[in-house]
């Protein structure tokens, strides 16, 4: 790997420059290294961190980004900026084994995630980190071109988040755009407490395992087979509980009207823009023909790796030529401060 060789200037007379287009050619000459250098790309969910170089076909390191402490993520908003960085640190250093001074970085925002988000990413990026350049893109964006997609809506589910979101030619559409904060977590919770009805008590990663591997989307009233202590039907109940977030105490859509909401407000019809499936939650058995047949439409369209759809976005997105204009540079960073970040961050 040739990433310890290269090095960008950061301290390049750029900011003094008073003529823009010869400015905005050493921009883009400095963007053509950042490709070379190989771009990190970091998605940083509730349940694991995802990171690996741009134009990897799977992340080379998984980790989670949670602790004895609890997580560093609630609900796709960071909450411990000091352990993301802790856990930034060990991901640079130890599992890329890369020098984050020499590499451009490109992170993920959840949906409808506040935006001061990413300028706390840029000011941890560029100060404690010392990149040369960064950028921070939603993950709906990401998921949808790692599809071959800049149009679609991208119905996500993962460990702490749900959304329905659309994307028009590489942007996200903030009316379209709905989030629910119950997704895969909430759903180990629910069968714990299911269970415990039946008193029956067992540990997270038991649970974890029970739901990932017994509970389906299937109508409930069809499956009565006892499965252990619990029918099967039960266990769809809480698969179910995604489309019907009352039965867990929470108001407000499930995933399907939040779906169709964003279809319709997007323009869709007979299947354009398509429905693009992403994160952990959205591979329970069954889940892309409950969408279906809930949605009266065709199946919408579930890579067999969705769950690391946004990471494989971002790094098909890093890698691509067109792509190395849109970083922000340290120089611009320096210049402008955090605010910055909404001028190349969208
Ligand atoms: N085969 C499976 N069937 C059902 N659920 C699964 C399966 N595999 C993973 N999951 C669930 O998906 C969730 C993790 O999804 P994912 O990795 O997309 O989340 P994340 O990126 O960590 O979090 P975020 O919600 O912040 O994006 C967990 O709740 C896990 O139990
Ligand atoms: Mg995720």
């Amino acid at each position: 790997m040739r990433l310890h060789q290269c090095s960008v200037e950061q301290d390049s007379p750029l900011p003094c420059l008073a003529d823009t287009s010869l400015r905005r050619l050493m921009i883009s000459s400095l963007a053509a290294k950042y490709k070379d250098l190989c771009p990190v790309v970091i998605d940083t969910g509730m349940g694991h961190t995802r990171s690996g170089l741009a134009g990897d076909e799977r992340p080379r390191s998984v980790v989670p980004s949670q602790g004895k402490d609890g997580s560093i993520v609630t609900h796709g908003v960071v909450t411990d900026w000091d352990r993301l960085e802790e856990l930034w640190y060990h991901i640079f250093y130890h599992d890329l084994a890369v020098c984050p001074e020499e590499l451009a970085v490109l992170a993920t925002d959840a949906p409808l995630s506040p935006i001061i988000n990413r300028e706390k990413v840029a000011e941890l990026l560029f100060e404690r980190f010392g990149v040369p350049a960064m950028l921070v893109m939603p993950r709906s964006v990401l998921v949808a071109y790692s599809y071959g997609c800049t149009t679609g809506v991208v119905l996500g589910s993962g460990a702490g988040t749900s959304y329905a979101v659309a994307v028009q030619d590489g942007y996200v559409l903030p009316h379209a755009s709905f989030r629910l904060d119950l997704a895969g977590n909430d759903l180990t919770v629910y069968l714990g407490q299911m269970l415990a009805a039946h008193r029956v008590q067992l540990p997270a990663e038991t649970l974890q395992h029970l739901k990932e591997t017994r509970c389906c989307c299937h109508p409930p009233g069809t499956h009565s087979k006892p499965m252990g202590p619990l029918l099967q039907d039960e266990y769809s109940l809480c698969a179910e509980a995604l489309f019907t977030p009352e039965a867990v105490g929470l108001s407000g859509p499930g995933l399907l009207e939040m779906a169709a909401c964003s279809l319709h407000l997007s323009g869709a019809q007979s299947g354009n823009p398509p429905l693009l499936l992403a994160g952990g939650t959205t591979l329970l058995c069954g889940f892309a023909q409950r969408v279906a047949q809930g949605l009266g439409s065709g199946h919408p369209a579930a890579a067999p790796s969705r769950h690391v759809a946004a990471w494989l976005g971002g790094s098909i997105a890093a890698s691509l030529d067109a792509f190395q204009d849109s970083w922000l540079p340290r120089d611009i960073y320096i210049e402008s401060g955090p605010s910055a970040v909404h001028q190349h961050c969208f």
